[in-house]
């Protein structure tokens, strides 16, 4: 198993907010968790990637797996350098005073694989997003919604990353943009990279993953494939209207 969440109990301050959560991602799957504002999707997120808090909240109990070692004595920055997990984060999260160039640039920096393998990662990502190359010398602020995604997952593969955590990519996305978002990463997951989708579009979630889980505050209520879970009444009703 790549990633496994078990039992794992979090608070913030005196507030629990997750209340024993298991879940697991196998190596090339797509996963999905789905979930109403507040439920804890971010939460989780976090504390896989072991940020610090406030960001990430306390572990009380559980554990945290990777590869069956645990996690929770893991430093962030190893997370991404040594075991190449990296994070798509909610609202993005680029650099906007620097250019296309730089985001990407700057995502390399634990990399130790020299500048050709660093170079074909860029035209990799370029030939993924040909607008990001033709705006390769454009502030990132001045991009569009959909671009900046864009940039935010170009990032995401140049720390050469094998495992990617996405926390609500359709956001604030245009329909278009995102099945064209959707249909990048579908591709990158057939050449190999495994996923991990935090979603509050679960209608759009279920189409693109493999296997799901939903989660109501802090506890997940229900599992399985993505078809079961879309002819799951009680997911149907809650998150996919009626
Ligand atoms: N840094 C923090 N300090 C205190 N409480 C927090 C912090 N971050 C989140 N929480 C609380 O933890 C719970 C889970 O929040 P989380 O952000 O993980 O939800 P979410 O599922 O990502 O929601 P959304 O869909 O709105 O992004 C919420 O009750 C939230 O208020
Ligand atoms: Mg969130």
């Amino acid at each position: 198993m790549l990633l496994e969440i078990r039992d794992l109990r979090v608070k913030y301050g005196n507030i629990e907010a997750l209340h024993g959560i298991s879940f697991h991602v196998e190596k090339g799957e797509i996963v999905t968790l789905i979930g109403a504002n507040g439920a804890g999707k971010t939460t989780t997120l976090h504390s896989i990637m072991r940020l610090p808090p406030p960001e990430a909240p306390k572990v009380l109990s559980g554990d945290i797996l990777f590869e069956g070692m645990s996690l929770l004595s893991t430093e962030p920055h190893d997370v991404v350098r040594k075991l190449h997990v990296a994070l798509v984060p909610e609202g993005r999260h680029i650099f906007g005073n620097l250019t296309v160039m730089e985001n990407l640039t700057l995502a390399t920096y634990a990399r130790k694989d020299g500048a050709s393998a660093i170079s074909a990662d860029l035209d990799r990502v370029f030939d993924l997003f040909p607008r990001l190359a033709e705006r390769r010398n454009q502030r990132s602020e001045s991009l569009s919604g959909g671009e900046q995604q864009m940039l935010a997952l170009g990032r995401a593969l140049m720390s050469k990353c094998q495992t990617l955590l996405l926390d609500e990519p359709s956001m604030g996305l245009s329909p278009l943009l995102m099945y064209e978002m959707f249909r990048t990463l579908k591709r990158l997951n057939e050449q190999g990279l495994t996923i991990l989708l935090i979603e509050q579009n679960a209608r759009l979630a279920l189409r693109f993953a493999h296997r799901g889980y939903v989660l109501d505050t802090g506890e997940i209520v229900a599992s399985g494939s993505s078809a079961e879970l879309a002819a799951d009444p009680a997911v149907k009703k809650a998150y996919l209207g009626g």
